[in-house]
């Protein structure tokens, strides 16, 4: 067997299959694309699968690939043992329809044995078969020439994971020697086993069904060929090492978390586990970042937050307890580089949001653990469980994923009450729904308005003014005929210049009249039907069903909602452009008066990127670039490369807005003809609204300049407060302020103490001898409660045998504080002192047995008070 790198084990495996006519498929992204069955690419086979159920004729039957993979069935057990990985690269050759078994095979055995490729001593190879499959028994035993002994007939050699191709297998195990252990079978010590002796190197799939949707199976078109060969075990096989991790693909990244957290990999048992963990997840989040994905609550997003929290966790027994992972980054991206450059292209990005990430989990892990430490203790005194509210608390408040929280509570033998968090998590999203919820009735109505059939025309676009009929109002919940002033109703119209809310966009307000009555609209709607539906008030006058109206939109209103939807648009386009192509539209709001933009982004804006989208999308306004809007197939948008919002379903025929090339984007909302009209964008507030999603808020046009208008009218008036004519020098004025504000302040605490000093004249002479105790007690003048610590110090340095009591009134705040000296704490406390002496004053507090602290609130009771803690100690 030759020792060799993972890289070189890679080329070699592709380039025999090139040379046995195979095209070498690049690895694809991580991200499945249209495909909704697959949370993550998980196999070679799995960005195949069109060619597999002859959904598509690929250029070559034979082809060879180095695919990563994630799979997330087993996280808890990375890290425990020595080849559970989130991450992986697997080998594969495949065959559409051309070769089967007996290539397959032979391929497969020459590639392993022969001193070309890997060299592997044929004697320890074993192999394991379906055991219905004859075909595949006798190609190895009389083709190859396997003993029968060696080889093993196992029950579960049916690959299978679900929809996909699926189909009989052979396994192919490599023995590594008695180093490994002592054959014993009752300790799993054969191939196919549990075992650390005998691996699993490689797979191959005869591939002859379909696994379908409903789980039925249906034969294939042609028979196929999908093996898998795991690269990190066949490199710790190759390099005769005891687990993956000790593989070049591992250990540089493990050797790098032993500089970062000064601790040995070996050192100690719960140590290898964490450099396991840390190892493994950074190369998981790494690749998926690199892919697209990004840290989320929810599908793939949670995956990666997951696993981030988890090795943060472990990373802790390291004793490490700052942001680290995101060092990891740059030796991932260096060991991959050869054969999967991207990572290392997008390492920038790819560490910031790691490290924004962590940040985020520091910010709260510690209090969640002390918490979680509590839950457990609680637990084992009772009934071994933590309860699903608690759960849930730790979930909500402390970002602790669920899975993380059971898994720390297993390692300590406690259950969690999964139905207690579900039920949790279910109230959450209810309250949540509930938030969304308007309270409209239009819920009870909607029976009613289902029935409304009668035709509806949007003739908004076009005009903002449209004689029509009104042909059909509901009124209390009824279809009704007329109704009279001061009435809310629901009604719809032949034609509506009216837009109904949709898209972020705001709807039209505005009036419904004629020469019988007004109706002022304050809502448009989509009905069942598809109409616009109107909500508005009857000012006065009869409304009836069928007549002649005439339907105005607030024209003042309808432009600035232009302005501000025609800016979200380039808001959209600057923020790709500067944060970069992450960026998502995550919902939107466009209003008259100000627009609002949230979108996926991991951490907070610099004030920096702030300024330069908000100068971005100032430029595109001066640029004077023509909006064109056309209709046309989903298709041909794609095509002219139209930006579709993520997760919105749109019909064949779409509308483009287009602002070519800056930005072109499918909407269905109203827009300005030429980016001039919006005049001036200023972006008003950035913020984040949970996870991974940040908040913008702008406002366009007049808006724009009464906001810019109204922040100068304040400077000025700051000027002309600090007395400064220059704007130049306003802020060299105002630091001198804070300043010289700094420098009284410290002046004024030492005139006061000064003062007290010099008023308390000779303070020996004002200590009592009282039941053979030193005592010294007064009220002092301090200037703020914190004060009176320092005069007892300096009281404290001069009578050092003495019982020293103190009492202040800052604005009707008191203030005590005793001491006592050290050798007189047996008999008196300085902390009972306190305890007796604060009620007199209307509070409490207390403290350690030579110095204690308290407060209240009636400062008329302090001589009172003075006098109660003489006789106190009279009477000891
Ligand atoms: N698709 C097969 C596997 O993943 C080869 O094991």
């Amino acid at each position: 067997m030759k020792n060799l790198k993972a890289s070189e084990i890679r080329q070699k495996f592709l380039d025999y299959f090139v040379e046995q006519g195979h095209m070498i498929e690049p690895s694809a992204s991580l991200v499945p694309i249209d495909d909704d069955s697959l949370l993550w690419i998980n196999s070679g086979v799995a960005t195949l699968k069109k060619y597999f159920d002859g959904r598509e004729i690929p250029k070559k039957p034979r082809i060879v690939n180095s695919q990563k993979a994630i799979r997330t069935n087993d996280i808890e057990n990375v890290g425990f043992t020595a080849r559970h990985h989130t991450f992986f690269e697997m080998l594969g050759n495949f065959s559409i329809g051309n070769y089967f078994k007996k290539e397959a095979i032979e391929f497969a055995w020459e590639f392993l044995t022969s001193d070309k490729w890997m060299g592997m001593e044929k004697e320890r190879l074993y192999v394991t078969i379906h055991p219905e499959d004859t075909e595949a028994y006798s190609l190895w035993h009389e083709d190859i020439g396997l003993e029968e002994s060696r080889i093993i007939r196992i029950e579960g050699n049916f690959w299978d994971i679900g929809e996909g191709p699926s189909g009989p297998n052979t396994e192919i195990f490599y023995d590594r020697g008695s180093d490994y252990g002592q054959n014993d079978p009752a300790e799993e010590m054969y191939p196919g086993g549990e075992n650390e002796r005998y691996l699993e190197v490689w797979n191959l799939v005869f591939s002859e069904f379909n696994h379908n949707k409903d789980h039925t199976y249906t034969p294939l078109p042609n028979k196929n060929i999908d093996t898998g060969m795991g690269l990190e075990r066949m490199a710790s096989i190759s390099q005769n090492v005891r687990t993956n991790y000790e593989t070049d693909l591992f250990m540089p990244i493990i050797k790098e978390v032993e500089v970062i957290s000064g601790k040995n990999y070996l050192e100690k048992d719960n140590y290898d586990v964490a450099f396991k963990i840390i190892a493994d997840h950074i190369r998981t989040i790494s690749f998926a970042i690199a892919d697209g994905a990004l840290p989320a609550n929810e599908g793939r997003g949670y995956v990666l937050r997951r696993l981030l929290r988890r090795a943060v966790r472990f990373s802790q027994s390291l004793e490490i307890n700052e942001p680290f992972m995101f060092k990891l980054v740059d030796i991932v991206a260096q060991i991959m580089e050869p054969y999967y450059p991207n990572v290392k292209e997008k390492s920038d990005f790819i560490k910031r949001v790691v490290r924004s990430e962590e940040k985020r989990f520091h910010e709260t892990l510690e209090e969640g653990m002390a918490i979680l430490n509590n839950l457990v203790d609680k637990a084992k005194e009772d009934n071994d469980e933590i309860s699903g509210e608690d759960a849930f608390k730790l979930y909500d408040t402390y970002g602790f994923p669920i899975e993380l929280t059971e898994e720390i509570a297993s390692q300590q033998y406690l259950t969690i009450d999964m139905d207690g968090f579900d039920r949790e998590m279910s109230k959450q999203r209810d309250r949540a729904r509930q938030a969304r919820q308007s309270s409209d009735s239009m819920q009870v109505q909607s029976e009613v308005l289902k029935k409304i059939t009668t035709q509806s025309d949007f003739v908004g676009y076009e005009v903002e003014d449209k004689i029509t009929t009104l042909t059909d109002i509901v009124h209390n919940g009824k279809a009704v005929k007329r109704v009279e002033a001061g009435e809310t109703i629901y009604f719809i119209l032949k034609e509506t210049p009216f837009y109904a809310v949709s898209g972020g966009q705001v709807a039209d307000e505005g009036i419904v009249s004629n020469e019988n009555f007004e109706i002022k609209v304050t809502e448009v709607t989509k009905a069942p039907n598809g109409q616009n539906l109107h909500q508005g008030e009857v000012q006065f006058g009869t409304v009836q069903v069928g007549e002649k109206v005439s339907a105005s939109i607030n024209h003042n209103e309808r432009q600035a909602i232009k302005k501000n939807h025609s800016a979200t648009h380039l808001l959209h386009a600057a923020l790709k452009e500067i944060l970069g192509e992450h960026v998502n539209q995550a919902g939107s709001l466009v209003a008259s008066d100000y627009m609002r933009f949230d979108f996926s982004h991991f951490g907070p804006m610099s004030d920096e990127e702030v300024r330069k989208v908000e100068s971005l999308v100032n430029e595109k306004i001066w640029e004077n670039i023509n909006v064109v809007i056309q209709e046309m197939p989903l298709e041909e948008a794609k095509q002219m490369g139209a930006m579709a919002l993520f997760g919105e379903k749109y019909g064949d025929i779409v509308r483009v807005v287009n602002m070519a090339p800056f930005s072109i984007e499918l909407c269905g909302g109203i827009h300005v003809t030429n980016t001039a009209e919006i005049g001036l964008f200023k972006i008003i507030s950035e913020s984040g609204t949970g996870a991974g999603v940040r908040r913008l808020e702008a406002v366009t046009g007049k808006a724009a300049f009464l906001y810019l208008q109204d922040i100068q009218d304040k400077f000025n008036s700051v000027k002309s407060k600090v007395k400064v004519k220059d704007d130049n020098q306003i802020e060299d004025k105002v630091d001198q302020l804070i300043h010289d504000e700094k420098v009284l302040t410290k002046r004024v605490d030492q005139f006061n103490k000064e003062l007290t000093r010099l008023k308390m004249g000779d303070i020996t002479e004002q200590v009592e001898e009282i039941n053979g105790f030193k005592v010294f007690a007064t009220e002092v003048e301090v200037s703020n409660p914190k004060a009176i610590r320092e005069v007892m110090d300096d009281f404290k340095s001069k009578l050092q045998d003495t019982i020293i009591i103190l009492v202040s009134n800052v604005n009707g705040k008191v203030s005590l504080i005793a001491t006592v000296p050290k050798d007189l704490t047996n008999q008196v406390k300085a902390g009972n002192i306190i305890k007796e002496m604060a009620p007199v004053v209307g509070g409490n507090g207390g403290g350690r047995p030579d110095m204690a602290q308290g407060g209240g609130t009636q400062p008329e009771n302090i001589t009172e008070s003075l006098r109660f803690i003489k006789n106190y100690i009279k009477e000891l």
